[in-house]
């Protein structure tokens, strides 16, 4: 028996007012439904979960193409059931169901493994959940025994049943058999005429099949996004999760609602953090390393006890242990710096190496640049790397020196332990261990006058 995942998305998602659909928008850094196809997969890695889809179905395929699923299309959006009984075909008889929805995007792993694992052969399993204000969701029916007995809609329900605070979240997992039978024969007799999936509850009593329901391990899981003042608001929960997740594991937060964090994250023991951190992206963070306000990691490994000041900006570099980076420097994609390397105030580093030790403090541009181990680089110094039409490497020697203001037009290489003189434009290689510069000569004008304005 395998699990067969199927995500509901075809609704339009009317109440987002939006031109993108509302299971494209972003929860923590990705669309709401690659959430809940991560989780497809973790649940039943080796059957491809189903999506059904409808509006907007071209970018949904446009935008999620690199996802493993199995798109079906509900032409029409006729309600939950219809929408269900669409993939049906695509289902074998032996398998079971699991129904999620593309806008459910935080329901956890624990809580559908308890689902599934819970559920007994044969039954229906259905999460349900206790909102002190249950407005909008369908509410549970119990009988005197306390049997789960149907879902009515709060379209449909009475005044007393809109009372009931025990609310269906929507996820099911039962054998496809009773669905293949069911879904066919719902009707649409109901306030909004639409094909209800919530009905499959009534058929399987009447069956006589086993109701089991089972409680989500936080209620926040099983919330829907329907606007974005609840896109908003589970945006913060996650973020809250994941900031109490890390603090747990020993990482020191200044204030864990300014740092948001949306990718893959690890992060070593005793690392700071200072306010208003964004990590996107895979980021590992090594230990004791202390990252400063403002600050940007996106795609980023640093080593251990690296130091991050405040502004900073760092997009797919690579930072080893004991660097110190910062204030306002951005280093961009296809860099690596070395042990202790120090990269200070607005410097820019793209594609570039930097060696052990060596120093770009200010104000600089390295770019297609090999930079060797103690080197130091002075003040305003720039890599000439662009022509116009091509990019060209510059490579400077271990323990070079640049003079401050100097331009390195690539491609050029800088000698082992060789000087530039500052205020240089070096457009030829520059031999090891010499002092090179092109400076015009100073000059001192001897008895030359300041002019003076004319006497009236
Ligand atoms: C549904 C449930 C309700 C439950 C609530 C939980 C039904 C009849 N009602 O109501 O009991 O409390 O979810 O959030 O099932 N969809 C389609 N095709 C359609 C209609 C919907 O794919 O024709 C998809 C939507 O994109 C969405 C999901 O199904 O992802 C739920 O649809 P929605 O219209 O939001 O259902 P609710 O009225 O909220
Ligand atoms: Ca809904």
């Amino acid at each position: 028996m395998a699990i067969q995942v199927v995500i509901l998305a075809a609704g339009q998602g009317k109440r987002m007012h939006s031109k993108r659909p509302k299971v494209l928008h972003h929860l923590a850094g990705k669309p709401l439904l690659e959430h809940v196809i991560n989780i497809a997969a973790v649940i039943s890695p080796a059957v491809l979960p189903i999506i059904v889809c409808g509006h907007q179905r071209a970018k949904l395929l446009e935008e999620l193409t690199h996802h493993h699923v199995n798109w079906v299309e509900q032409k029409e959006q006729l309600g939950t059931g219809h929408a269900l009984l669409q993939a049906m075909p695509h289902i074998s008889e032996d398998d079971n169901v699991l129904v999620l929805y593309g806008d459910v995007p935080l329901i956890s792993v624990q809580t559908l493994k308890k689902l599934i694992e819970t559920t007994p052969e044969n039954a229906l399993g259905m999460l349900t959940a206790y909102l002190s204000n249950p407005s909008g969701y369908g509410r549970i029916q119990r009988d005197k025994q306390q049997h789960i007995i149907g879902i009515v809609e709060e379209k449909d329900a009475t005044e007393e049943e809109r009372a009931i605070t025990e609310i269906n979240p929507g996820i099911y997992y039962l054998p496809a058999r009773y669905l293949k039978k069911w879904l066919p024969s719902l009707k649409n007799k109901n306030v909004q005429q639409e094909y209800y999936l919530t009905d499959i509850i009534w058929l399987a009593v009447q069956e006589k099949i086993l109701v089991h329901a089972v409680q989500p391990d936080k209620v926040e899981e099983i919330l829907g996004v329907n606007d974005r003042i609840q896109l908003a608001w589970l945006e913060r929960f996650y973020q809250r999760q994941m900031a109490e997740k890390f603090m747990r594991q020993g990482v020191t937060l200044y204030d864990p609602a300014r740092l948001d964090v949306r990718g893959e994250i690890q992060m070593g023991r005793d690392v700071s953090i200072d306010v208003n951190v964004i990590l996107e992206g895979r980021v590992i963070i090594g230990n004791e390393c202390v990252i400063g306000p403002n600050t940007v990691l996106r795609n980023v490994e640093l080593g251990d006890r690296v130091e991050v000041k405040a502004n900073t900006l760092i997009d797919g570099a690579v930072i080893a242990a004991d660097c110190v980076i910062g204030p306002f420097a951005r280093i961009r994609p296809d860099t690596n710096l070395a042990r202790k390397a120090h990269v200070g105030n607005f410097v820019e580093i793209k594609k570039s190496h930097i060696g052990q030790e060596s120093k770009i403090n200010h104000l600089s541009y390295i770019g297609d640049s090999e930079v060797g181990d103690n080197v130091n680089i002075g003040a305003g110094t720039i890599t000439c790397n662009y022509d116009g039409v091509n990019k060209h490497k510059t490579i400077i020697g271990d323990y070079a020196f640049i003079g401050s203001n100097s331009q390195l037009v690539a491609p050029v290489t800088i000698g082992v332990g060789a000087t530039i003189g500052a205020g240089s434009t070096i457009t030829q290689d520059a031999p090891p261990y010499k002092l090179t510069l092109s400076r015009v000569q100073q000059n001192t004008v001897e008895n030359w006058k300041r002019p003076q304005k004319a006497e009236k």
